[in-house]
């Protein structure tokens, strides 16, 4: 009996490299597991512009609605560098984050033990790190009115928008305290209340919603002062919740505390859907890495890890994600590394393909 839909989207670069890797290990849980799910898969971004003349079509908005689950490979490439701006890649990603109203963007930096010594930070400040980073993801500037280039006394203007209604803020807040309530019980909310009104709105609502939630300890911070947190003592956080832009930022900075791009998942979630189970789609961090495509470099772990997230997040298979995410952590421990993580002089990197080999090994020897 299937578990539930799948709609797989690779998009460009070497999002179809990682994908290919995450559809054999979908396989193996069907196969070994009895986990079955119906996979259906479509086109975003530059490949889907080149099929249709849209990122994103229409027949495939409607189809994330209706599945269990979306899982995306990455979006963009320099050959769209020069396409008008409401047809470039990214913009069919942003449309699903949109129109699903995935407000709720988790994106969990935890640093795997082999790797405590790759990162560029010394081993004592990552060694054991497991921080929650959660971004609101349909708000803010990146979807505020007006927005534009507009013409003002004979030269150009580009305008973005940051903007935050309390309900916004208040449906992520919640999210992220929920979280804390399954982690440590810490939250940190980082926004500029110091110089934006709607840093002090959010900080506000944060506040109010904390005491439905008494148990979570609630600090504030202002985002420029959390990204330097983040890089002298990462382990002073436990979750943190930030908006759409800062959020892009601060996620960024917290995948390489783990040692690369390659490495970060997220789960991007909205409201419940009438079986219960939210909205969701699963990315990597990173993008469509135009350097490293079609040569088999790539990294499917934070792709691999983005499944993880949906076999917990979507399918209630807690037990099964923290399988995949062993398997992981045993690759990683015999030395196999893609060339991402490459440190150490005289070892020779593992394709795409051989990590995947290599995970869906220790997958059969944790049977
Ligand atoms: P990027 O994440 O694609 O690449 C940044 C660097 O990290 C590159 O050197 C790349 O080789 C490396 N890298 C990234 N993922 C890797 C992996 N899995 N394995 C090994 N190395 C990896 O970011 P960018 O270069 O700023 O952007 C390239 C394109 O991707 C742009 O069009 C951008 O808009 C898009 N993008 C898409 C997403 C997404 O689809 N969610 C996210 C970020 C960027
Ligand atoms: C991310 C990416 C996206 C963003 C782009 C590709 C739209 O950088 O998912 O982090 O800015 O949100
Ligand atoms: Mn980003």
């Amino acid at each position: 009996m299937s578990v539930g839909s799948l709609l797989i989207l690779p998009g460009d670069g070497i999002g179809p490299e990682v994908m290919a890797e995450v559809r054999r290990i979908i396989d193996w849980y069907g196969e070994k597991r009895g986990l079955t799910f119906d996979v259906s898969e479509d086109l975003v971004g530059g490949s889907a512009y080149d099929k249709h003349g849209v990122p994103l079509a229409d027949e495939t908005m409607a189809k994330a609605q209706e599945v269990d689950a979306v899982l995306l490979g990455a979006v963009g490439g320099p050959k769209y560098d020069d396409l008008d701006f409401s047809v470039k890649p990214e913009r069919g990603l942003l449309r699903l984050r949109k129109e699903m109203d995935l407000f709720a963007n988790l994106r969990p930096a935890q640093c795997f033990d082999a790797l405590a010594d790759f990162s560029s930070l010394k081993k004592d400040v990552i060694a054991g790190l497991d921080i929650m980073i959660v971004r609101e993801l349909t708000s803010g500037i990146y979807f505020g009115e007006p927005r534009g280039i507009f013409t003002e006394n004979n030269e150009r203007v580009g305008v973005n928008t940051q903007r935050y209604t309390e309900s916004e803020i208040d449906r992520v807040a919640r999210s992220a305290f929920e979280l804390a309530m399954k982690r440590g019980k810490k939250l940190c909310s980082m926004e500029k209340a110091n110089v934006m009104e709607s840093g002090i709105l959010w900080r506000e609502v944060v506040t109010e919603v904390a005491k439905d939630y008494p148990e979570v300890e609630l600090s504030h911070m202002y985002a420029d002062a959390g990204g330097m947190q983040l890089a002298r003592w990462p382990k002073q956080f436990d979750v943190i919740v930030t908006d759409n832009l800062f959020g892009d930022l601060l996620s960024d900075v917290a995948a390489m505390l783990t040692g690369s791009l390659g490495m970060l998942p997220s789960a991007s979630l909205g409201l419940p859907m009438a079986n219960g189970r939210p909205k969701a789609l699963y990315e990597p961090v990173h993008g469509s890495a135009p350097d490293i495509a079609g040569q088999g470099k790539a990294n499917p772990i934070a792709c691999i890890l983005s499944f993880a997230m949906a076999l917990r997040y979507s399918f209630d298979e807690g037990a099964e994600a923290d399988r995949l995410e062993a398997a992981i952590e045993t690759v990683l421990a015999q030395g196999k590394r893609t060339a991402d993580l490459l440190g150490e002089e005289g070892v020779t990197p593992v394709s795409t393909t051989e990590m995947g080999d290599a995970i869906l090994d220790a997958l059969e020897a944790s049977l």
